[in-house]
């Protein structure tokens, strides 16, 4: 069984204070979830604040973006021996915000998750087609590329590990979610194609939902055979609502 991994990614939002106060009122709404795993991702100043507010809880922190390289001379960039140093356990990359508004692509992509893994992290790595290619039905294509290049320095010993988020950028924020049918549609093509690449580990390997998932539409997304989880963005912002999101009815 796959244990489900729900993430908060805070975006552009939350100073220290707003962070702390988050955590404050978080902590205890989720201190009875113990059978998933649970992730907050603020911005890089708000990491080490956040990540002393959480101590001892059952809840993780996370990176939003990462440096491939260890140091060196690489202006407002933050490495991954820094973020595993201020307590993260994860980092997001490959987001399709960093894809679209920063230019990144899958080889540099596939560079941080390595590099995440060399330092101790675990990555989760973003996928997902544009309101273009879906309408065009390249979903599945797309899909495919972006893990076969993403993935591609992934040490294979630790696959198993990695986790993969299905983001369609037409979901993103725009308050429109997959069907859950459609959602698992890709899911289940996405496991094909890691089992392909990974073998048995492909199995092992949790493949979060996100785009607009909110309260009231968690449980049926989590109710889908291949969907191990979500990546939140908007409805994160407030501490009762990703609450309500952790606890998705299970069916
Ligand atoms: P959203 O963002 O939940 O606000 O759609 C999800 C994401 O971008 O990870």
């Amino acid at each position: 069984m796959r244990r489900p991994i729900l993430a908060a990614n805070w975006k552009m939002h939350k100073t220290t204070g707003e962070a702390e106060a988050f955590a404050a009122s978080f902590v205890p709404l989720v201190a009875d979830a113990v059978d998933v795993d649970i992730v907050l991702a603020p911005p890089f100043t708000a990491l080490d604040r956040l990540g002393r507010a959480l101590a001892g809880s059952n809840v993780m922190l996370a990176a939003q973006n990462a440096n491939p390289e260890e140091k060196g001379a690489y202006t407002g960039e933050v490495a991954p021996g820094m973020l595993a140093d201020v307590g993260c356990r994860y980092a997001i990359v490959g987001h399709s915000e960093r894809r679209t508004l920063y230019g990144e692509g899958d080889a540099l992509v596939a560079r941080k998750a390595a590099a995440l893994f060399a330092a101790g992290l675990v990555p989760i790595v973003c996928v997902g087609e544009s309101l273009e290619q879906h309408e065009a039905g390249r979903t599945f294509e797309v899909v495919s590329a972006q893990l076969a290049g993403s993935l591609a320095e992934l040490p294979r010993d630790r696959a198993a590990e990695v986790v993969v988020a299905y983001e369609p950028i037409w979901a993103i924020g725009t308050g429109k979610t997959a069907t859950p049918e459609t959602a698992q549609q890709v899911h289940a093509f996405a496991r094909e194609q890691l089992r392909g690449r990974f073998g048995a580990a492909g199995d092992a390997i949790r493949i979060q939902y996100g785009g607009s998932v909110k309260p009231d539409n968690v449980d049926e997304l989590m109710a889908q055979a291949d969907i191990d989880g979500a990546l939140v963005g908007g409805a994160s912002l407030d501490p009762e609502a990703f609450s309500r999101i952790i606890h998705f009815e299970k069916r």
